[in-house]
């Protein structure tokens, strides 16, 4: 074991208690992370004329040699060293001597990890935004060549009202929209710096934050340095994001797996993206769909451990907070994957139109069109209501949908019915008359279509 600290010790530390201190196991994660913010303190403590520019440049070449030395694998991170910093630290002093010692002058591990963990999740908000809009682009697709795919909707799942895909995929899209804006509201909070915050109480040399800050890509350096070492809400937050993005997949994954069924049959799975039984040859599972609903327990799990770990710390730091890591990086891990495989698996779907255009006439989805048209013809709503109810029996007994019946089955349920209603309550017509913004109608969705691709196109806020 290489510790950073002993001076104070009388005795080794107990082998057991080493490693339940250790946290390099996950930790390693953030080498890059802890070496950049490492380079911009050194550049700091040079520019305030805290230590030496040759001992800054020593710094430097011996912090970019390691990093080059992790990524081409020649440099092993050994678990014989408490955390990254640690490593990171003993790895520069070895290469470099004396000039590694003044590294941490005026840094705590306290505001380093802070750092390192606040530019780690940062990261994961940039990648992850850059998934997310890959699904959107993927579904603008299906929403573009599907405004007249039409299928039923349900409540209660059971079948509803006629509706397009294209009018389904949209709403899916906008939360996928609602997902993107969270990340980048959560990035904007959490963009400060905590580095200078020392142990809890700053330090006593002259730093600039404001320098560092900048070097690092934040908006300025953060304000109150016993909250900079103990503020972990960003990833509580952004764990928060996630476990709604993760739910947004988990129901369109259900919906798909249900699509797929053989009761359903309304889209096939690609097989790229379906496995195989091992003993019922004729299978085909949707097996990433259903993996994609299984994970997302563990990202709920994440949120929920963090939030406990949190809630009972005193200022400021305190150990439990390593905590922070370990379930949020397999929370991160897993949101990235999730999204990358649903979108190859969405994008490489086929849907059954015909099969979905007959579900959507089978099941009275018209049964509300046909209420309103009476409507239109002078009856009161609550009237038609109970008409049309009573023709959905007589039809369930003949076993036929509406538009089946004769001119004179209509006349004889109501007098007000003509040769038009035939018309009036096909599909097409269904659900090209919902024209309202955020309905199926036509052009209703060309209007929200050339809303999404100016907002794919240009980055424009929707
Ligand atoms: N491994 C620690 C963590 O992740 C680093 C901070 C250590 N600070 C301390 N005072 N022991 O939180």
């Amino acid at each position: 074991m290489a510790q950073l600290w002993g001076g104070r010790f009388t005795k080794e530390t107990d082998e057991a208690v080493y490693q339940f201190n250790a946290s390099i196991g996950f930790d390693q994660k953030m080498y890059r992370q802890d070496i950049e913010g490492s380079i911009a303190h050194s550049k700091m403590l040079g520019k305030q004329g805290i230590i030496s520019q040759e001992d800054v440049d020593a710094i430097i070449a011996g912090l970019e040699s390691i990093l080059a030395d992790i990524e081409s694998g020649k440099l092993e991170i050994s678990s014989r060293y408490e955390d990254i910093h640690s490593f990171v630290e003993a790895n520069l002093i070895d290469r470099i001597g004396d000039a590694g010692k003044r590294l941490h002058t005026g840094r705590s591990r306290n505001d380093q990890v802070a750092l390192d963990m606040k530019l780690y999740t940062r990261n994961v908000i940039d990648h992850t935004d850059v998934l997310l809009k890959d699904l959107l682009m993927v579904l603008l697709d299906i929403i573009r060549n599907n405004t007249d795919t039409y299928m039923p909707g349900f409540t209660h799942l059971q079948k509803a009202q006629p509706t397009t895909l294209a009018h389904y995929m949209s709403a899916y899209f906008e939360m996928f929209v609602r997902d993107r804006q969270r990340l980048a509201d959560i990035r904007k909070r959490m963009n400060l710096c905590p580095l200078g915050s020392g142990a809890m109480a700053g330090t006593t040399y002259p730093l600039d934050r404001a320098y560092t800050a900048e070097l690092l890509g934040f908006d300025g350096p953060t304000r109150n340095s016993m909250d900079s070492v103990s503020d972990r809400d960003y990833v509580i937050e952004l764990l928060s994001a996630f476990s709604t993005v993760m739910m947004h997949l988990s129901r369109f994954s259900e919906e798909l797996i249900l699509w797929n069924s053989n009761e359903y049959r309304f889209v096939e799975m690609d097989d790229a993206y379906s496995t195989g039984s091992s003993i019922m040859p004729q299978k085909k599972n949707p097996d990433i769909a259903e993996l994609v609903r299984g994970k997302t327990g563990r990202v709920y799990g994440a949120l929920i451990s963090i939030l406990t770990t949190m809630k009972g710390l005193p200022l400021a730091y305190n150990k439990d907070m390593q905590e922070d890591k370990e379930m949020a990086f397999d929370a991160f891990e897993t949101v990235g994957d999730c999204l990358y495989l649903f979108t190859g698996m969405l994008s490489t779907i086929s849907f059954r139109k015909d099969v979905m255009a007959k579900s959507a006439m089978n099941g009275f989805t018209n049964a509300t069109d046909a209420a309103d048209y009476l409507v239109n013809k002078g009856v009161p709503f609550r009237d038609a209501h109970g008409i049309i109810g009573r023709m959905v029996l007589l039809c369930i007994d003949k076993n036929c949908a509406i538009e089946d019946l004769s001119i004179d089955e209509f006349k004889e349920l109501c007098p007000a019915f003509e040769e038009d209603i035939y018309d009036a309550i096909s599909l097409e017509t269904c659900v090209n008359k919902r024209l309202t913004l955020g309905a199926p109608g036509r052009e209703a969705m060309d209007k929200v279509i050339a809303m999404y691709e100016a907002y794919l196109k240009d980055s424009k806020s929707l």
